[in-house]
């Protein structure tokens, strides 16, 4: 008897884990896959998490159809921090003799020794490592690293599908856009039922202020920024917060607001960056300087910019949606060398600008001033 256990937070659970769990119960030949969503993902604190009711709902609906997996409630029940040794010791005695198969992520492997007890965990259970489309690891390297540690093999399990994660779905949720091509239907209209992730004040904001456009485009920037402020070392929560809102006055009547909202020599492109601060700060009751000059500055730049302003630069300008010619190299630019990667960005704007023969904006030609400067310096 061959038993799977897969873990995760399942806040929700997508199409791609259900794409690994199929391909865990026919590739490693599994009798009965537990899937097993964790009481609260020590990792994720900070994140909207969903309550543990509502994800069993939600996996129990995934599953229906395959009567190999089975939804345990096992640490929702139990509570407290999950840990992996006391379930797989649950498994094992609920399934004596039985040979236990624990499938992890390659995070997890990756850091796999500082967990609790993991001599004990590897004693009693086969490790799975699931390799994903895209994965921004050395599988090899990492399969090695825990070899030569824990003297056991692991097993390798490719699941090549298209590669979602919960955190873009519940994103679209909150913004209002669709969500099919990541969830079924069926996991979908329970999230509309039961208004599971919809009830954040700023998004709602942005999802009434913007058309669905702009609201794929600011989804593009809040997880380019995110993942490049995890690479930079900046506050995620602080990029998240700039990107949602960098654009939310992108449509907005600038008559309706004070005057001296937007400098006097401002060209209209650039209106909304002050609108959008000016609405962030005086109704939105944000506080954090970075974050309002974040998106203050979002289109013009600006000299000396903060990490956060620049990722917020960068990411209106290179997330996934955008599609201008050289979008690509300029994307491998940052990808490179953030600061080089971004006086870069800022000489293609201002090369675009003047083809176009639109203004360049005083703020934007200091910012080049400054940064070329400053590069020539380094130099
Ligand atoms: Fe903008
Ligand atoms: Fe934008």
């Amino acid at each position: 008897m061959k038993v799977g256990i897969f873990g995760g937070s399942f806040n929700p659970v997508h199409n791609e884990h259900i794409l690994i769990a199929e391909r865990a119960i026919i590739e490693l030949g599994l009798n009965a896959l537990y899937v097993i969503p964790t009481f609260v993902a020590p990792h994720k604190k900070g994140e909207v998490v969903a309550s543990g009711e509502d994800r069993l709902n939600m996996l129990k609906i995934a599953f229906l159809s395959n009567d190999k997996i089975i939804v345990s409630d096992y640490e929702i029940k139990k509570q407290g921090v999950s840990y992996t040794y006391l379930t797989i010791r649950h498994f094992k005695k609920l399934h004596e003799g039985a040979e236990l198969y624990f499938l992890m992520g390659s995070d997890m492997l990756d850091n796999f020794s500082t967990w609790k007890n993991p001599r004990e965990i590897v004693d009693n259970a086969n490790i799975v490592l699931i390799e994903r489309r895209n994965g921004n690891y050395n599988a090899n390297k990492l399969i090695t690293n825990f070899e030569n540690t824990f003297k056991k093999p692991v097993t390798r399990l490719k699941v090549y599908g298209t590669t979602v994660s919960s955190t873009e779905v519940r994103l679209r949720v909150m913004l209002g856009l669709d969500t099919l091509s990541l969830i079924l239907k069926e996991v979908a209209n329970y999230i509309a039922k039961t208004n599971l992730y919809g009830d954040n004040p700023l998004y709602n904001r942005v999802k009434n202020a913007l058309p669905e456009k702009r609201r794929v485009h600011t989804l593009g920037v809040i997880l380019t920024a995110c993942s490049l402020a995890e690479k930079l070392g900046v506050d995620k929560k602080k990029a998240e917060l700039s990107a949602l809102l960098h654009d939310l006055c992108k449509y907005s009547d600038i008559s309706d607001f004070p005057s001296g909202t937007v400098p006097e020599n401002a060209p209209s492109d650039v209106w909304h960056q002050y609108l959008s601060y000016y609405v962030a700060k005086n109704e939105l009751g944000v506080t954090d300087e970075d974050v309002l000059n974040a998106i203050l500055y979002h289109t013009t730049g600006r000299p000396n910019m903060s990490k956060l302003e620049k990722i917020i630069y960068i990411a209106d300008l290179l997330e996934p949606s955008r599609t201008f010619k050289g979008v690509d190299e300029l994307r491998n630019a940052i990808s490179k060398d953030f600061n080089s990667g971004f006086l870069t960005c800022l000489i293609e704007i201002e090369d675009f600008l003047v083809k176009q023969g639109k203004p360049v904006f005083d703020l934007t030609r200091q910012a080049i001033n400054y940064y070329k400067g400053e590069n020539y310096e380094l130099n």
